[in-house]
């Protein structure tokens, strides 16, 4: 949600809007409403900003350049507060000349009150945005103090809400000033010269050594180094690390999208999440698991939360915790979870789910759970991330970066992650109802190798996709772990095809979703493995017939073998034979392609799909 980036280099390097550009684009997944950029030039600020996607902003520099500097901020915006029009988008520059410039992320709660208070002042607005207001306050902090440092101290102070803040000033032209409260901001170390950002991705073409921010506090960059200190003025140091990915990672690696491309690298996502999980005698040792074994033996309760694709890894989980635990699980979006008065204590260990690490939901959700005392662990893919820093334990899925907006590997590597943390809970607890975690963690380390063959196998979804362009509903089904990846399935057509679909337990088809079928409409339905316990292969086929009879064209999604399903599917997609545990990792992988393709023949960005932004920061 809203992508930033600050630089500041020599005084003659004069690259700070290549650099910024280039930050820009990487971060252009967090928000695609507007971009803008200012810089810290000889002549006092100049910046420049554009309603629409980046390429706008490029258009508008190359129409008018603006000089060469070695400051500047950049920001790419995920509307909040006013629309995605050019006098909304940021920097939002304020003071005499308008030599401040400020852009932000986030939400400003109190901001009425203080443009009431401005505007009673005599301050003049040009647009409709809560940063404005914070714009004005500071060039006002700045005017008083003559120090940028100070002038964000004190103004931090009287904000609300959630926000990441960097701010220029022309009388300070070689400072960067940032601030961050719930929104995310990381700094990038160079070698004379330093870099901000939302998260590395910015500067990752720059340097690999970073450090973590923690919540409430200030950063000032300049080309010697930084300084950072908590709202309340103490200096603290900050976290340092190495960034484990390159600029490579990061790029699209000869696909068309990222989205193709991180598709592509679910195979790796999953093996690299398994990787360094066991030790030489097989064991589950998780050296991240902070939380005490005793406390972990006794947890009588198990609560996700998450939101969207990672509620759906939650769901799938569940079905495995459960089994190999004999643990309760429940699964709850983050968003409702403390709304809702939740029976949580010290014996429930609850595990928030999130690629970004900064969903603003999931981390509510967390607070709450660790204020009524529980366990928290988190299951993230984003290192020194917000919700991983403020639970008691982490558990990293290591997928890489994902910079298509609607999550793919992270999914994957999600599911895999939680299935480690059951089989580890399992260890500890002796329970795993029939196979240890050492067979079970073996099968897993089968299944990269298995996608990849279902990956290999994907030519006739894609040609399924391509015929379906005018395509108006589609409805996906499953049952039992097939149910959640039906939901994903259903997921990923909306976000990126726009297309209205829906994903039912196949069991609820009968009261009430199967009056939606008329002939032609299209069915995915996701086929659990023959081998799977309590008949429910033979009950999801009976689905199928019964779909059919009433003129559904039905996709089937079967396991190598399976010939139950031929008489009644119009299509069978195959997936390698596995537990039917892990089935989610391979039958979720044709309808994402179906999903990526379909959005393709329709002529849509697939890697930016509208009114979406990746890490949704706001509540
Ligand atoms: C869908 C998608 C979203 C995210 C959700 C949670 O493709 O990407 O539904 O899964 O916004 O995001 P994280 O995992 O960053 O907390």
């Amino acid at each position: 949600m809203c992508g930033i980036v600050g630089y500041v280099g020599p005084e003659t390097s004069g690259r700070a809007l290549e650099v910024v550009m280039e930050g820009l684009g990487r971060l252009e997944y967090r928000g695609y409403d507007s971009a803008g950029l200012a810089l810290v030039t000889a002549d006092g600020i100049a910046s420049e900003k554009r309603a629409g996607k980046l390429s706008n902003l490029k258009e508008a520099l190359e129409a008018s350049p603006v000089p060469e500097a070695p400051t500047a901020i950049g920001h790419t915006r995920w509307a909040t507060h006013g629309g995605p029009t050019d006098a909304n988008a940021h920097p939002h520059r304020a003071g005499g000349d308008g030599r401040l410039a400020l852009v932000h992320n986030g939400i400003i709660e109190n901001f009425h009150a203080l443009k009431e208070r401005l505007l009673a002042e005599g301050v003049a607005f040009t647009s409709e945005t809560d940063t404005e207001v914070v714009a004005h306050l500071l060039s006002q902090a700045f005017d008083r103090t003559s120090d940028l440092t100070g002038a964000m101290q004190e103004v931090v102070n009287e904000l609300h809400g959630a926000f990441t803040l960097l701010a220029v000033h022309a009388d300070e032209p070689h400072t960067v000033v940032g601030a961050r409260r719930n929104s995310p901001l990381v700094v990038g170390l160079g070698e004379g010269e330093n870099y901000l950002g939302s998260d590395v991705a910015a500067f990752i073409g720059h340097t690999r050594h970073a450090l973590e921010l923690g919540q409430d506090q200030i950063v000032t960059i300049t080309p010697e180094g930084y300084h950072v200190i908590d709202f309340d003025g103490t200096p603290s140091d900050g976290k340092a690390y190495e960034v484990t990915w390159d600029a490579a990672a990061a790029e699209k690696g000869g696909y068309a999208t990222y989205m193709e491309k991180e598709i592509h690298e679910q195979p790796h996502a999953v093996a690299d999440t398994l990787l360094g999980r066991t030790d030489a005698s097989g064991r589950l040792v998780l050296d991240e698991m902070v939380i005490s074994e005793d406390d972990l033996r006794t947890i009588t309760k198990i609560v996700i939360v998450a939101c969207g694709t990672a509620s759906y890894a939650g769901m799938v989980a569940k079905y495995a915790i459960e089994r190999w635990t004999r643990v309760p699980v429940e699964v709850e979006l983050a968003h409702e979870f403390r709304y809702r008065d939740p029976v949580v204590d010290t014996r429930t260990l609850v595990v928030s789910i999130s690629q970004s690490g900064e969903t603003m939901d999931t981390l509510m959700a967390v607070r709450h759970a660790k204020e009524l005392g529980a366990k928290t662990v988190s299951i993230c893919n984003t290192h020194g991330s917000t919700i991983p820093r403020e639970s008691d334990a982490v558990l990293y899925t290591h997928a890489g970066p994902e910079i298509a907006v609607a999550s793919t590997k992270a999914f994957l590597a999600q599911i895999t992650a939680s299935y480690v943390l059951g089989l580890y809970l399992a260890q500890l607890r002796g329970e795993t109802y029939g196979r240890s975690p050492a067979e079970i963690m073996a099968e897993l380390h089968g299944v990269p190798d298995k996608i990849q063959q279902v990956l290999d196998g994907m030519n006739r979804v894609k040609e399924i996709a391509s015929f379906m362009a005018d395509t108006r509903s589609v409805l996906f089904l499953g049952r039992h772990v097939g149910y959640p990846v039906a939901m994903e399935g259903a997921l990923k057509l909306k976000e990126l095809a726009y297309i209205h679909a829906e994903g039912f337990a196949a069991g609820e088809l009968k009261h009430g979703p199967i009056a939606l079928i008329e002939p032609g409409q299209p069915v995915f339905v996701v086929v659990p493995s023959p081998d799977s316990e309590h008949g429910l292969h033979g009950k999801v086929v009976s689905n199928i017939q019964e779909i059919r009879a009433r003129g559904a064209r039905t996709i089937v999604i079967a396991e190598e073998g399976d010939q139950d399903v031929v008489p009644f599917a119009d299509e069978v997609i195959r997936v390698p034979r596995t537990s039917p545990l892990l089935a989610p990792l391979l039958t979720v992988v044709p309808l994402q392609v179906f999903a990526l393709q379909l959005s393709t023949a329709k002529g849509l960005d697939v890697d930016q799909p509208r009114n979406l932004a990746k890490s949704v920061t706001v509540e």
